[in-house]
């Protein structure tokens, strides 16, 4: 062979026997081949154990699957390239034209805006409530076109806790399929639900470092038979080299999520004592309105704090813009803490009265709590206050 064609078809070094990498391999290669045309047909029956096309499924991409589902108490997961393709999945594998998806005010914007607008070109109708408002929520999932319910717990960025038990009882009364945006509270939380779907971005918590982004949808092996052909057509496929950086994440998951935890915890008992602060929210206070239901559906609280400063618009702005430990950026689950003005990022598809039922101000401010020592933490938050409430 020539050297020219030998540099195309590389040599490899087999493993022999039992002697294996600890760390499993990247399987960064578009197609997989078999060693007979007949041996590639029988591959199609074997789905999950042997692989043909990337699309379709990928060693290392079926590895954080079944990592996923396991964690998360379920059988199956199919990954995709961000939180919001794992939606997107999860609503066009389920719903049709004419069916009708109930979701909450308190949302993630971009949740909503998929719903109002992009599912609305399809025939597909939505309907919002506050998930506070539980009469309507009973009421609306009883009627015959509600075919969906989404929601949030802890919801993004106003951390209120719905009651999942109560949620997914109405919802199978109604045979309304419920799917559950666990990112925020994470993999370990919320398994022992009867959720249909969850999805989670695997961006924040599971990633860990903020440098990939991710996606997926978790359920029983029926239902991820049920939505995976459309997972192939629309080729929203996470890419091997990222599934194995979230692998590696994956391997901190619960030292990372405790320190997320313990620093949010200990973020929210200070800001509670700051006469600079009208209100904090976060489900692990004891006097937060989610504690009772938290308590009892939570294995932890997150790393996300949000708050109401005493001041107008400008001032918290200004007390943002002070911070220097924190950066001024959207997200969470990285080991940077982060810090966003709630207002700006996630009203833009409100009206005036969609505004006061979210319960956001124009001085509430997002904290997505780091890794960071604690002590400086509080230091750089000291040091704002001093610099913007004592001038
Ligand atoms: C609750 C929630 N769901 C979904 C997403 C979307 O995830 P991604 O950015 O990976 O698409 C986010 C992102 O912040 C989120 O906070």
């Amino acid at each position: 062979m020539k050297k020219n064609t030998k540099l195309i078809h590389q040599k490899r070094i087999e493993l022999l026997n039992e002697n294996k990498s600890l760390i499993s391999p990247i399987y960064q290669s578009v197609k997989f081949s078999f060693p007979s045309i007949e041996e590639g047909l029988k591959a199609e029956d074997t789905y999950g154990n042997q692989f043909e096309y990337s699309r379709v499924s990928n060693p290392t991409v079926r590895e954080l699957e079944l990592m996923l589902a396991d964690l998360q108490d379920k059988e199956d997961s199919i990954c995709v390239s961000s939180g919001m393709a794992s939606i997107w999945l999860s609503m066009l594998g389920n719903l049709k034209s004419g069916d009708c998806v109930l979701y909450f005010l308190e949302s993630y914007q971009p949740t909503r805006v998929m719903l109002k607008k992009f599912l609305r070109n399809f025939g597909i109708e939505s309907i919002a409530l506050s998930i506070r408002d539980f009469d309507s929520i009973k009421n609306t999932l009883s009627r015959k076109e509600v075919k969906m319910l989404i929601f949030e717990s802890p919801t993004n960025p106003m951390l209120q806790i719905p009651d999942i038990e109560k949620l997914v009882f109405l919802a199978k009364e109604n045979s309304v399929i419920t799917i559950m945006d666990n990112t925020w509270a994470g993999l370990h939380n919320h398994g022992q639900f009867g959720i249909d779907y969850f999805i989670h971005s695997l961006t924040k918590y599971a990633s860990g470092h903020g440098d990939v982004m991710g996606g997926a949808v978790i359920s029983s092996s029926k239902n991820i038979k049920k939505i995976k052909p459309l997972a192939v057509n629309m080729g929203s496929i996470l890419d091997p080299a990222t599934a194995y950086l979230i692998m590696r994440g994956l391997k901190t998951y619960h030292l990372r999520v405790d320190r997320h935890e313990t620093n949010a915890f200990k973020i929210a008992n200070f800001l509670k004592n700051r006469s600079e602060v009208k209100k904090v929210f976060y489900p692990g206070l004891e006097d937060d309105d989610g504690y009772n239901l938290a308590k009892k559906q939570m294995k932890s609280y997150g790393g996300v704090v949000t708050f109401h400063l005493d001041c107008n618009k400008d001032k918290a702005w200004n007390f943002i813009n002070s911070l220097k430990l924190f950066t001024t950026a959207s997200s969470l689950g990285s080991p940077e803490s982060l810090v966003i003005p709630a207002h700006l990022f996630f009203t833009k598809d409100f009206n005036k009265k969609e505004i006061s039922l979210s319960g956001i101000q124009d001085s509430t401010i997002r904290l997505s709590l780091g890794l960071e020592d604690i002590d400086d933490l509080i230091f750089d938050l000291s040091e704002a206050f001093d610099r913007i409430f004592k001038l």
